[in-house]
């Protein structure tokens, strides 16, 4: 029996069509800390990350190209959450048990994400339309 842990919310994404105009609103408008700016080519996203003052930040996500899973996000949805994550303390356990269960999984294995730190995807389908993403501790 596989006994994960979730250890706190470290994420929300956001959707964006322009990140300058998006860091705007989020940091010069309403004073979130904008914390850095980098792209991330593997995930075609632009990506500004602002602190909330606590351990959970927001994440602005412009798409790189049209063919950015965020662009396809953006023409069904429009702006707005594209996806929460929250940290778990064995994403491969974690990973195992929701395919042993059934779960949709994006990602079967974890992957290295722009912070470096190991990342994988749940399918909305599994989630109540919510794209989840598990952040290794
Ligand atoms: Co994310």
């Amino acid at each position: 029996m596989i006994r994960k842990m979730f250890m706190g919310m470290d994420h929300v994404g956001v959707a964006v069509k322009n990140l300058d105009e998006a860091i705007n609103v989020y940091r010069d408008l309403l004073g979130f800390k904008l914390l850095r700016i980098y792209e991330s080519i593997e995930n075609k996203v632009k990506v500004a990350v602002l602190s909330t003052g606590g351990e959970t930040k927001i994440e602005l996500l412009e798409p790189i190209g049209s063919d950015s899973p965020v662009a396809k996000f953006l023409e069904k949805r429009g702006e707005g959450i594209h996806h929460i994550a929250v940290k778990v303390d064995n994403i491969e356990e974690t990973l195992e048990e929701f395919k042993g269960k059934g779960v949709m999984l994006v990602d079967e294995k974890p992957r290295i994400g722009a912070e470096g730190k190991k990342v994988a995807f749940i399918h909305p389908k599994s989630v109540k339309g919510v794209l989840l993403e598990l952040v290794a501790e």
